[in-house]
């Protein structure tokens, strides 16, 4: 499979959480197999969490039924990539509406539409108490809140998200 690396990093400033941008001028890059299209509002991909998704690809192979789960998607695109190859529905997750929107276009892009479901909300707040899935993935913000100002491209600090997508893991796993 074609892991897709050679984009460039471009600084990211929009802050997390507010309404999507139309405005904002979107690129595209070659993520795996997939053409994912991002903009200033979302962080952009990052060629090799393509890792992430091919790791995960395998291990579908033997994990039981049911939907992917991805947190904090961003764009979509660790996601879509998870369940390109197979016929898996992804159920992807973020809390930006700007995100959520550029994830939608993508799923529709890749030709996945009818097997995704973006939810826009907290991680904490948008699955339900009983909803269990087989395999998580999840790029979720990586910087302590004292870090975030020197890399606004995060989208969120590690306070906001990671503990709370640690927990969601751990309850959404069977
Ligand atoms: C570092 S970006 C990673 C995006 C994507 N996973 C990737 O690797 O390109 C973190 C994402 O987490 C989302 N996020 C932050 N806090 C969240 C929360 N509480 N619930 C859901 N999504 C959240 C942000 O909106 C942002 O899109």
């Amino acid at each position: 499979m074609n892991m897709g690396y050679g984009a460039t990093m471009a600084p990211q400033t929009q802050p997390q959480g507010t309404l999507p941008n139309p405005s904002s001028p979107t690129r595209t890059m070659r993520f795996g197999s997939l053409l994912i299209e991002y903009d200033d509002q979302v962080l952009e991909p990052r060629p090799w969490t393509a890792h992430q998704s091919h790791w995960a690809g395998d291990l579908l192979t033997t994990a039981p039924p049911g939907p992917v789960l991805e947190l904090c998607t961003g764009a979509g695109q660790i996601g879509l990539l998870t369940i390109a190859a197979t016929y898996r529905e992804l159920v992807a997750v973020d809390l930006d509406p700007a995100a959520g929107e550029l994830a939608r276009r993508n799923a529709g892009q890749a030709g996945l539409a009818s097997r995704v479901e973006v939810r826009q909300g907290d991680l904490q707040e948008v699955l339900g108490p009983h909803e269990r899935f087989p395999l998580v993935v999840a790029g979720p913000p990586y910087l302590g809140a004292d870090e975030r100002d020197l890399y606004p491209a995060t989208h969120a600090s590690r306070s906001t998200a990671d503990r709370a997508a640690w927990r969601s893991c751990g309850a959404a796993c069977p």
